[in-house]
Order: structure tokens, then sequence, then C-alpha cells
């Protein structure tokens, strides 16, 4: 092929390219799924051209060539070339070509039988004749996500599309981030932010690059960097200017930077008198901060808005509506074709429990329905998949189905705020896509929630997908490496709502792992049924994630959602459990759906199990569509969830010798973690629906406990009992403790038949403090151990409570009648925990102003269980 004297580079000598590949080999998680690992058969693609040509010089084109580059060199272990061009030149034959053109939409617009189609959607074609394979789009972000589209299909070792086109489903494909300016996450559990630390936007944005191409790889094109819950002073000049240096970094990867926004910008930024959104001054200043911000930011995606709402003020304050304050912005945003995503999450956080007629769930509905139809073009309203917050299982909202005349958004959320924080597996698109595929029944006919936010069953032109991620600076992005997974599958499901489950996971798993059969199988299936798993051992029944909710919703807290005005109520009573939200005798909140939902939800005989005391009051004893009795059913679930919880590990450890060390031990460790916590869970709702509902356990496992020895029941010597709160959260309601410096011993004889046994230690983690343990037999040492995790990761939690429990398990242990069995503890008195914390004095966290705790522990212990030697953790 004759070169023309337009070519104008080729790219980055093999030598280098190498050299780049594989020093990003350490497996920190940090490559995500784009290790780009040598594949097995890269025989299968020697008919792939290893000249690489790059049509366009816009920043992106350049980043799609040196991906292609880079993860074909990797991956097939060959040289591959790259020349860019800037046109004029007609495409050579035997190479990969990148190219955009209008050419290329006017064919992708007729292949898709004339509908409109979203301009990023791209096309791959191979021509058999000229050995050329085409990438194309209308867009150079278009190419981008066509050329991780191939290098994902050969990292999975598939065949090369031959003639494929994929469009995206909507075109908001958004991330939210809720990072604040300090450099602390809310809900954030991978340490702190990747944008900004002490007030200001990072130097070193490296991580916050690689994370656009990450988002971009997904097919993700927006990413709200900063909490909902916005830093007031967010709007200044100054930070603006910083801001932009994030937005320069995403760029290359198609990804537009977008902000939250609190509505009192123009008094606490612009310092008028007023924030009304009517007020002549309030718009004005709006105007010009939105210019500011797109003089600094050309392609600025646009504003979040969180207002009247858990304590952020709104409109509300000068009696107007969401749609007064979302038009200023949308009117600001419109000539620069920036969008207002206003939040449907407004609602009242100090309702009245004592009023039965009183929902939190109908908040939604109520303050947005009657608003449809009044908001402009470029408002989306952004909705939370549920109409709670983000629990295991909800219904679905309905005010997907209230708006008919307002583009709508999906908010999901990735990191696992109520569903184990990174610590416990939990595939959420499994979850998702429950919802997604949720049909509403609008008047009568089809209308999946996927259908509604894609824009397809009202034609809205705008709307897709959100999903809050909170990616922080640790190497892994989300903590467990598997929850990952959830990042990946919420940019699938946000580009194609309709990809299987079972081809997004398999394909992440190869990416992520490798494409060993025995690997794949495994990881698949254990992230299909883990949602499952989870709800099992969590809140049942719809009745919400049961999760400390006043806390760091991590562990077990059961009536922390009880009596107070959050509304997360599922009033348990001595007669029965559930909020009875019918229309014929409870909050009437059933009727907010279509009808024919509603009439499902409504009848006892048509309500699912799983969404049973989201909708109704029933008793204890109330008979499922499974058959079981309700609180049965409870017990025989929340044994079933921990066990399965357990061989995880036995699981994981069986593809030991085929995966690299530092991941496997990584996620070893995280394994036995969620099967010790699942225990934490099982039992304490088991016990609290023992205790309510006064109904034994068929099974007679519930409160009976053969092989579990309690902390206070052991012959202790310095050791005191104290009572944990909540109770259900430790074995018997007790712990002990020990306070002095030089530890504390426990100590039994064991009656236990001669054999080989595991034992798990279940004492409690509390952030900064190190006790130490040692466990031994007849006076000889088995196991010495630290308590120096963090649980949950982001935050501490100084209470002996479900957040701290954890466990030590000790395999393999030879016992006989007599032996004796100690325990000891020597706890973390170091002054500077508690000095340190007092004279540090009051700091504001999301929860507001609060006393920094002590941090010292007090080798707390709960229990001891000596189950069968095997691979499970004693049950
Ligand atoms: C949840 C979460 C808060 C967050 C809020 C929101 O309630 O716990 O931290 O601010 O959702 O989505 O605005």
């Amino acid at each position: 092929m004759r070169c023309s004297s337009l070519w104008l580079k080729s790219v980055a000598s093999f030598a280098l390219l190498f050299a780049i590949v594989m020093s990003a080999r350490a497996e920190d998680g940090s490559a995500a799924w784009l290790r780009y690992a040598p594949i097995p058969h890269p025989e299968m693609y020697k008919n792939l051209p290893s000249r690489i040509f790059v049509y366009g010089d816009s920043s992106t084109d350049h980043a799609a060539g040196i991906e292609l580059q880079r993860g074909l060199s990797s991956l097939l272990g060959r040289r591959f070339t790259l020349q860019e061009t800037n046109g004029g030149t007609p495409p050579p034959s035997n190479a990969i070509i990148l190219r955009t053109s209008d050419w290329m939409r006017d064919r992708i617009i007729a292949d898709q039988n004339g509908r409109p189609i979203q301009p990023e959607t791209y096309s791959l074609n191979w021509s058999e004749e000229s050995k050329t394979l085409l990438i194309g789009s209308e867009l150079p972000v278009g190419d981008l996500y066509g050329t991780f589209q191939l290098l994902e299909e050969i990292a999975s070792q598939q065949p090369i599309p031959q003639n494929y086109i994929s469009a995206p489903s909507a075109p908001i494909r958004w991330t939210d981030e809720w990072d604040n300016l300090n450099g602390t996450i809310e809900r954030g559990y991978a340490g702190p932010s990747i944008f900004f630390e002490n007030g200001h936007v990072r130097q070193d944005l490296t991580r916050a690059g690689e994370y656009a191409r990450l988002l971009a790889s997904i097919g993700i094109n927006g990413c709200n960097v900063n909490n909902v819950n916005a830093d007031l002073d967010l709007l200044t000049t100054e930070h603006l200017k910083e801001f932009a240096r994030i937005a320069d970094v995403f760029r290359p990867w198609g990804v537009k930077l977008a902000l939250s926004i609190d509505l009192t910008s123009p008094q606490t930024v612009g310092g008028l008198d007023t924030f009304d959104p009517l007020d002549p001054k309030v718009i004005a200043w709006w105007q010009k901060k939105v210019d500011e911000i797109y003089t600094l930011i050309p392609d600025f995606g646009g504003f979040t808005v969180k207002a009247d709402s858990e304590g952020r003020k709104g409109p509300s304050q000068y009696g107007r509506t969401p749609a007064d304050a979302a038009n200023v912005l949308a009117r600001a945003l419109a000539p620069h074709h920036g969008v207002v995503l206003y939040r449907g999450f407004v609602y009242n956080n100090h309702l009245d429990w004592h009023d039965l007629k009183a929902d939190r769930a109908r908040a939604g509905v109520d303050n947005f329905a009657y608003l449809d139809g009044k908001f402009d073009k470029n408002v989306i309203i952004q909705i939370k998949e549920g109409p709670i917050d983000f629990q295991a299982r909800e219904p679905v909202s309905p005010l997907f189905a209230a708006l008919r005349h307002t583009p709508e958004a999906i908010e999901v959320e990735t990191t696992q705020e109520y569903t184990g924080q990174q610590r416990h597996m939990v595939w959420l698109p499994s979850m998702w896509k429950w919802v997604l595929d949720t049909d509403m029944r609008v008047d009568g006919k089809p209308s999946d929630v996927k259908d509604i936010v894609t824009g397809k069953i009202f034609d809205q032109p705008t709307g897709g997908f959100v999903s809050v991620v909170n990616v922080g600076i640790e190497p892994n992005w989300l903590h467990h490496p598997m929850a990952m997974a959830n990042l990946y599958g919420y940019g699938k499901l946000a580009w194609n709502p309709d990809e299987p489950l079972e081809k997004i996971i398999d394909t992440w798993t190869r990416l992520t792992w490798g494409n060993d059969p025995q690997v794949d199988r495994t990881i698949d299936s254990m992230q299909m049924k883990s949602w499952h798993v989870y709800e099992s051992y969590t809140g049942p029944n719809g009745m919400g994630t049961l999760t400390n909710i006043l806390g760091y919703h991590f562990g077990p807290g059961i009536e922390s959602a009880e009596r107070n005005g959050w509304g997360q109520w599922f009033r348990g009573e001595k007669d029965g459990i559930g909020m009875d939200r019918t229309v014929a005798t409870g909050t009437g909140f059933i009727g907010q759906y279509p009808k024919e939902l509603a009439n499902k939800y409504e009848n006892l005989a048509t309500c699912p199990d799983d969404l049973l005391l989201f909708f109704h009051h029933v008793p204890y004893d109330y008979k499922l569509h499974s058959g079981k009795t309700l609180v049965q059913s409870i017990y025989d679930s929340h044994y079933e969830g921990a066990l399965a919880a357990a061989e995880y590990v036995q699981q994981w450890e069986s593809l030991k010798d085929k995966i690299d060390p530092e991941r496997y031990e990584k996620t070893d460790a995280l394994f036995e973690y969620q099967a010790g916590h699942a225990i934490v869970w099982r039992d304490a709702i088991n016990n609290w629906f023992h205790r309510i509902s006064g109904i034994n356990d068929a099974e007679g496992r519930v409160d009976h406990d053969p092989n579990r020895i309690e902390a206070e029941d052991m012959k202790a010597v310095g050791y005191k009992t104290v009572d944990v709160t909540p109770w259900e959260t430790a074995s018997g309601g007790k712990a002990v403790e020990c306070h002095d410096a030089k530890g504390c011993t426990l100590t039994t004889t064991l009656e236990k038949p001669a054999g080989t046994y595991d034992i798990a230690v279940q004492y409690f983690d509390i952030w900064a403090g190190v006790s130490t343990y040692t466990l031994s037999v007849n006076g000889s040492t088995i196991a010495t151990w630290k308590a120096d995790d963090k649980l949950p990761p982001a935050q501490f939690d100084e209470h002996l409570d479900g957040q701290t429990s954890t466990r030590q398990t000790i395999r393999h242990v030879a016992l006989k009648p007599g032996d004796v069995l100690e325990l000891r503890g020597v706890p973390d008195l170091r002054l500077i925990l508690f000095h340190g914390a007092q004279a540090a004095g009051l700091t504001r966290t999301s929860q507001g102003l609060q006393m920094q705790p002590n941090l010292q522990e007090y080798a707390p212990v709960d229990y001891i269980e000596i189950g069968p030697d095997g691979p499970i953790t004693p049950q």
C-alpha cells in the first residue's frame, strides 16, 4: 500500500508499547476488565490485519487508536502498527480502520430501518475481499466504543463480529460520584476520592483519567464528580477552574463532566439575599454562572440537583415548585446543550410514625406527578429504582409511570450502601434487570421500566441511566474485586437493557479472571446467585434490608427503622408485620401504580411473596404462596442464605491454582469475612423474629446453638460481661470486654467427642484499635491474630454491634473430651485512641456534627463455635 504524504504519524514503537503493557501487569485490580491478558488461542485471530489506521485528529480518535494498539498487541502477542491521519486518502486494504463519517451515519440509519439513532452508534464491518476491519461511527466516541467492543470480543475469545451495529439505548448514561471537596466520599467504600483532597481538585489526576477510560469501555458518557449533598462553595470561580482540569482528563474518553449543585448557591457563592428561583437576580446569577462554566468547560454535561430533601434547602422555602427551580437552571444550560438531572428523591424525613396513613414511599409521585409537562425539555427527573432507598429489594417506583411528558432517568446504586458495602459479594445487575424488566402496565399496555426510561413508551428524546458508583483511590476502585462486576454490568445494561445477564457476567469474568472454563463457570454461577443469597440472609419479603439505618447502613440493626421520622418503617407488632400500603385499609400508596399493577399488589392472592411486607401487614403465621408460613420461610431462607455465603469460600478456593496470588488472597479473605458476617445477619434476624412472633422454628435451629459457647458463660479472668445494643447483633445479647492492659482470659473445658474440628471465634473489631487474641488448647497456642481490620471499610463504628462483629476460623483442630480451650485477649488501650479523639472534638459527618468516638478496643468477644472439620465456617 502506498503511503500518501497525508499520513501524519506512526504512533509509539512496539518496544515502548510492550513495556507499558507489561508494567501494567501487577494484578492489584487497577486494570479491572481492561487487563488485556494474552489469550490462550491467539491463532483464532491470525487473519486480523496488523496495521491500524485512525482517521481523525481529536483526542478521542487518538485515545481509540492507542487503546486498540495497546490492547491487540497485548492480547495477541504480536506487533500492531498505528498510523493517524487527518483524512483525505482512501482507506487502505488489509488494515483495521477507525473512521467517523456521515456516510457511516447514513448507513447505520438505513440498517436501523430509518429510526433515529444515537450519534454514538458504531459499526464493526469485516470485508473478506479487502481484508479490512472497519470500525465506524458518526462521532469519534462511537469509534472508541467500537474499539473497546472489538477488544472485548477478542479478550473473551469470541469471533470478530462481521457486520455488527450497536446503538446505545438512551443518551444519558452517567455515573454519580458522591465525593466531597475534602476528599471523603459519602457512602464510598474504597478509600478517599480520586478527584479531590483538602478542599481542592487533586494535583495528580491520573486515576481520574484512568477511571474515565474504564467508563468509556462500558459506554458511559457522563460523570458527575461531586456529592449530591453538594459543598456550598462548589461554584466559586476558583473551584470551577480546578474542575476544568478534571474535564480535560475525561475528554479523550468521551466522558462529560457534570456537577451536583446546591440551590442556595446564589446566596452562598453569589452573595445575593435570596435563592428564590423566580427572583430575576437569581435567574441572572444562574445564567452568568452557567456561561462562566462553559467558558472553562465547553463540553460540560450539566447539573444534578438534590433539593427539599434530607435537610437540603429547596424551592419550597419560597413556595416554588421543583419545576420552577429546574427550569431556571435548564434555561441557562439549554444554549450550551447542558441538562438538569433533578432528583425525584424528595421526601420529608420528619414523618409522624404514629400516623398510619403517613408513607414516605408516596413522596415521589406526590411531589412530582402534578408537575408533569411543566418541565423544560432539558430537565430529566432522576428517579431511584424503588420508592424508598436502594434496599435489597423494593418494588419499582410508581413515579416511572406517572410522568408521561417528562424525560426520566433511573438511578441505581453501584456502591453497595445497603447491600454489603463491598464486603459482601452481591451482583446487583440481577436486581436492576428485575427492575428494568418490570412491566408497569401503563394504560393496560406493555410498559417495561427500561422502555420508559429510554423514552420509548412516552416518546421522550432525553433520558436514561444514572448510577451512584463512588469509586475510591484504592487500586481496585471498589475494594472487592467482585464488586467491579457491578460497575461493568451497569454500563452494559445502560447501553442495552436487553443484554442477557449470563452474557454480561460471563464476559466480565473472562476479562477479569481469564478464559479458563472452570474459573468462568464457578465465578459466573457465584455472581449470578449472589443477589438472591444476600437477600435471603438479610431483609426478607420486601421488608427493607434491615440494616442499621441510623448509622452506616452496613450490619443488621432491625428496629432502627421503626418509630422515627425517616419513614422506613415495617411496623413489626405483636399481631403481625409489614406496612399496609393498600388502598382499602392502608396508606393508599398502591393506588399510585397503574391499575393492573395496583390490583396485583393490592390483592393478597396475587401480591408476590418477595414484596409482601412492603405492601401488606400480615400475621407471622400467614401462609405464603410457597406454602410455608411467613416466619418459617424467614427462618429457612436465613439458614440457606448463610450456608450459601459460606460455600463461596469453598467454591473460590477450588480455583486457587488458576488465579494470581494477589487477587486470590484478597478475594479469599473477603469471602471468609462474608461467610462470618452472613451468620451475624442470619442470627440477628431469626432471633428478632423469634422474639417478636413467639413462634418456634419447626427445625429447632433458632436460638438453639449446641456447638456454641457464649463468651459470658466461659470462666473469665479479667473479662467483664457487657450488653450489646441492639441485642440481636450479639449471641445472647451480650459480649465480654477486657479493660486490663495485661490482657484477660476466657477458658472452658470441652466435652466434645474426640475428633478434628473447626473453631470459629466471633469477636468485634473496632476501626482503629488493634487488640490481640490468642487461642490455645491445653496451654499450646493454636492461633494468634490481631483485630486490625476496618469494618465497614469507610467509617469507624466504636460500638459492639452488627457492623463490627466478625470472626476468625481455625481449621482442623484435634480435640478430645476434657481439653481446656483458652482465649486470651489483649486490648488496645493506647491513650491516643481515646484522648486523640477527644482532643479532635467535634467533626462534621454526613450525619451532622458528631463527637469523635473513642477508638480504644477492649478485645471484645461474643462466642466460640466448634463445628465439624470441613470447608465452611462453623454454622
Ligand atoms: C441515601 C443515602 C444518603 C444520600 C441519599 C441521597 O439516603 O444514605 O447518604 O445522601 O440517599 O440519595 O440523596
